[in-house]
């Protein structure tokens, strides 16, 4: 029994196949086509699915699509009479959707009607619960979706046994946390999409001083999810302005404030004016209030569940600060947050959605580990190498080490203070580096983040890097031991370790961290393992391997990157490359 997956004319699009309820790989096309979040047709991920399973699309039985255009009509018509630009969007939405079938085909070089699979139509939220709870290690769970919009819904919550899902309830268009965070973005001078993590980075820096301002723009609905105080926005009037542009460029979002917000809390922040006290608090202010928000939604799903594990999906899974603190602020005792929580995701709900609760499968699978996407052979890596300017220069030196000495040598260089791109076996799942495509550096030493950001990241000086840390170690660093393999849940860094790893240690004292487990990725693992052995330290400052671009896919992209940033060395495969006269 084949699944595939798709998301489609959507911002993350992506692809995932199953094979018998097993995820054989899942991947975003932006990791193929190079454009961050890319939206339309994701004609290299579902090429991509098809070959690594060894399928043709003749073989698949079944496409799980999530979206459904029926879904909330009632809501969507209300909002297409007041609104005929909407109305306008709404249509040509449905149009693209209709066509899927020959993007399908076109994509996998075959006629139409050689694409004989059963097409399912799975709602934006309930592929998101199900791209949480049916790939979790629980039986039973809370599952709770939280974005900026998807159906016409920004917020839906369910019971997860076996392999039936029950929603419970949901939050409808214009009310969504998503948008909230978005448009207090914008108004502090982040527009681009997926700019809401840099405001999360921020909050740490400022005091909620604004905090009862905001809980009139996020208020409680009488025990039923929460409502925005739509003077303060503007999508209800105008419709939500996300548009994916026919280049398949990336999303882009028009203005979600209204001047009303601009009256309460003064001007908006141009996006090149210095960011001030008043900006900082505005961002805590943020981040508090949709916390409490956060918090009434998982305490309300508590009281109707009682599952003690809870499983999160949307856009604001995302939110780490607030993740990590779910152990403190809900009785939840398990919290599961699948690497690609946000839209990318819906590829693998909506798969999983429809084996088991439409197909009736039953469950047999739990992603314990993120590397789902591409590999390249040691063949493919020395060809790339071979053809680089690296081949032969006076200016590399290049050597071909087993694992044990690549990991020594490795080691060596991180405790020297070098930059070290690491590139290893199957690409990460979702927007997170976890040791298959990072950077990595020394987290003892305080300056990294200023010399990463000057020589290759070029990020904004407040954002925080992350740590990874070997997971039997968690609780000699950190507060809180609870798993985090995915990098999304934040935890507070024991005071007296924070001087010992100042480098991935945020302001406020927490690190986004990431566990890793010698059973998910043994490589990984031991390079920690020998820095430890040499600094007594048993955690590495890891960043994505890119510089302003979607993650490093293939062998080429690294040393590209490798070549036109000041990284000191490259590891790609058991190839270890060092700059000679690095400045
Ligand atoms: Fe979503």
């Amino acid at each position: 029994m084949n699944v595939l997956g798709i998301n489609a004319y959507h911002g993350n699009s992506s692809a995932a196949i199953l094979c018998d309820g097993q995820l054989i790989t899942a991947v975003e096309e932006e990791r193929f086509n190079r454009v961050k979040y890319a939206a339309g047709f994701p004609q290299n991920a579902v090429r991509y699915c098809l070959e690594e399973a060894g399928l043709t699309i003749r073989d698949v039985e079944h496409v799980a699509i999530p979206r459904n255009p029926w879904a909330r009509m009632g809501t969507k018509l209300f909002y297409a009479l007041r609104m005929p630009r909407f109305a306008l969007d709404r249509s040509k939405v449905l149009t693209r959707f209709s066509g899927i079938h020959q993007d399908l085909a076109q994509a996998c070089h075959v006629d139409p009607e050689s694409v004989q699979a059963e097409q399912h139509r799975v709602e934006h939220h309930v592929a998101h619960l199900a791209s949480a709870f049916f790939v979790s290690p629980f039986d039973q769970a809370a599952v709770l979706s939280t974005d900026g919009l998807g159906d016409f819904a920004s917020t839906m919550w369910a019971s997860g046994r076996g392999n039936r899902l029950e929603v419970h309830g949901a939050v409808s268009f214009p009310h969504s946390l998503g948008l909230y965070y978005t448009a207090l973005s914008q108004y502090l001078g982040f527009w681009k999409f997926g700019d809401e993590y840099k405001v999360m980075g921020l909050a740490a820096y400022g005091e909620p001083a604004y905090q009862d301002e905001f809980r009139q723009i996020v208020k409680p609905n009488n025990g039923h999810g929460f409502r925005l105080g739509l003077n303060y926005f503007c999508h209800h009037q105008t419709g939500p302005q996300m548009s994916w542009p026919e280049s398949d460029k990336t999303p882009v979002l028009g203005q979600l404030f209204s001047p009303y917000l601009e009256q309460r809390l003064g001007k908006r922040r141009p996006p090149a004016e210095l960011i001030a006290k008043k900006h900082k608090d505005i961002a805590a202010s943020l981040q508090s209030v949709l916390e409490e928000a956060y918090f009434r939604l998982l305490n309300s799903l508590y009281q109707q569940t009682h599952h003690k594990a809870v499983c999160l999906a949307g856009g604001v899974a995302f939110n780490c600060v607030a993740n990590g603190q779910v152990f403190d602020r809900t009785p939840f005792s398990e919290v599961y947050v699948q690497p690609a929580a946000g839209d990318a995701g819906l590829a693998v709900g909506a798969a999983y959605y429809v084996y088991h609760q439409i197909l009736r499968h039953p469950r047999g699978f739990a992603m314990d580990h993120a590397y789902w996407g591409p590999q390249f052979t040691p063949e493919a890596i020395r060809q790339a190498l071979n053809d680089s300017a690296t081949n032969g220069s006076s200016g590399f030196s290049r050597q071909e080490l087993p694992n044990e000495e690549l990991v020594r040598l490795t080691a060596q260089h991180i405790v020297a203070g070098k930059i070290v791109g690491w590139f290893q076996g199957r690409a990460e799942w979702g927007p997170r580096a976890l040791g298959n495509r990072s950077i990595l550096v020394d987290p003892r030493r305080a300056e990294m983040k200023e010399v990463l950001n000057r020589r290759i990241k070029h990020r904004e000086a407040f954002r925080p890097f992350a740590p990874s840390i070997l997971e039997e170690a968690t609780a000699e660093y950190f507060e809180l031991s609870h798993p985090s393999p995915f990098m999304n849940l934040a935890y507070s860094v024991k005071l007296e370790k924070r001087a010992k790893i100042p480098a991935p240690t945020h302001v406020d004292g927490t690190g986004r961290l990431q566990t890793v487990s010698r059973s998910t990725n043994p490589l990984y693992w031991a390079l920690i393992k020998e820095f430890q052995k040499l600094t007594g330290v048993p955690v590495l400052l890891n960043t994505s391997f890119n510089d302003n671009e979607p993650i490093v896919l293939q062998p080429q992209e690294a040393i590209d990157c490798f070549l036109r940033t000041k990284m000191d060395v490259l590891v790609i495969g058991n190839h270890l490359i060092e700059k000679r006269n690095q400045t």
